[in-house]
């Protein structure tokens, strides 16, 4: 099987080292290339990898120790938009998870460093417990056709039909193509899809309870919210690396192509948010969605050298949410730590 190396242009096709592999490398020499897939943590090429790893592993929890009796009790009482908001997140987020166990392994193959290796599969893992998350508030606080309805949304809210078929893109056209540039795009669209997406869901069950409502669900939101942290801060190292050692990629082109994606990311968020909410979900009025919206996703793609999508949306329009939603409140979570240093270490001026 031939090998690229680790200087392959960015349309070559990225290709895999056989299984076994004995004249491969000690230490692979990049994050993609030649590769014995040998996983020695000890002195391995990518140290953040492993601090990376070991933190995903300690945060490891059971969907089923978080009690929904209250959450059962409580959903029924809630106003209509708040229980239709709720079940169309769930539906979007449901699709969203699913994906994201089965898209990390695919990536995963690619990867020289074992250790990297290892976070996508560990994130993938994870995907698993957050699907076990929906299933379980689901089975806890509605009946079953509505569960199998709301199991459905994904291909059968017209919205989110449209919405999915377009996002899932990069992700085809990797597995269809799979190019350096496919893969670093489908890196960048995962940071959209765990730190845009996730995140503005999230402010639904946030924002109830922040009325001490549904705070059995919230509980589950922080947890998985605290996951998705790890999987952004991934795929935010996995691009600083491939700058490092690709520098050729980041093209003027391709920062154009991702910040006119994530640009179209935040404004098909903004659309299924207000169409969800209809301005009348109490504590999110639309100025307020598409605000959130808009300030995160250039939180999200700064780190990249992308200018602001949003050069207006310069403040967090609901620091609240943020507080609502961290399980440690006033630590820094590992990607914010990230940013700052990647911004720190790191010129991106030529990006
Ligand atoms: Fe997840
Ligand atoms: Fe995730």
């Amino acid at each position: 099987m031939s090998l690229h190396s680790s200087s392959s242009s960015s349309s070559s096709s990225l290709t895999r080292s056989p299984l076994f592999h004995p004249d491969g490398p000690t230490r692979p020499a990049g994050l993609l290339g030649p590769t014995t897939y040998l996983l020695e943590l000890t002195g391995c090429r990518y140290p953040w990898a492993d601090a990376l790893y070991r933190k995903m592993r300690d945060f490891y929890w059971k969907p089923d120790d978080v009690n929904l009796v209250a959450d059962h009790a409580q959903f029924d009482r809630l106003a209509p938009i708040e229980r239709s908001a709720f079940l169309n997140t769930l539906g979007f987020l449901i699709y969203l998870d699913s994906i994201q166990i089965q898209n990390p392994a695919w990536l995963s193959q690619y990867i020289a460093a074992p250790e990297v290796a290892a976070c996508l599969i560990t994130q993938a893992f994870f995907e698993t417990i957050h699907a076990q998350s929906y299933d379980h508030l689901l089975s806890s606080i509605v009946d079953g056709p509505t569960r199998e309805a709301t199991y459905q949304l994904w291909r059968q809210h017209p919205l989110l039909v449209a919405r999915n078929a377009e996002l899932v893109q990069p992700y085809e056209r990797f597995h269809r193509d799979p190019t350096l540039e496919h893969f670093a795009t489908l890196c960048f669209s995962d940071v959209l899809l765990e730190g845009v997406y996730f995140w503005s869901g999230f402010t639904i069950f946030l924002t109830l309870a922040l009325r001490n409502q549904m705070t059995g669900t919230a509980q589950l939101i922080r947890q998985i919210r605290r996951d998705e942290q790890q999987h952004l801060a991934i795929y935010d190292q996995m691009i600083r690396t491939l700058r490092h050692e690709q520098p050729a990629l980041f093209t003027e082109k391709l920062v154009a192509e991702w910040g006119t994606l994530a640009r179209t990311a935040a404004d098909h968020e903004i659309a299924w948010m207000t169409a969800i909410t209809e301005g009348q979900f109490p504590g999110l009025p639309l100025s307020h969605v598409r605000r959130y919206i808009a300030w995160i996703t250039n939180i999200r793609v700064r780190p990249f050298g992308i200018p602001d999508p949003f050069p207006d949306a310069t403040q967090d329009p609901m620091p609240w949410l943020e507080r609502m939603g961290d399980m440690n409140p006033g630590k820094a979570d590992f990607f914010e730590q990230a940013v700052v240093n990647y911004q720190d270490d790191l010129d991106f001026g030529t990006i």
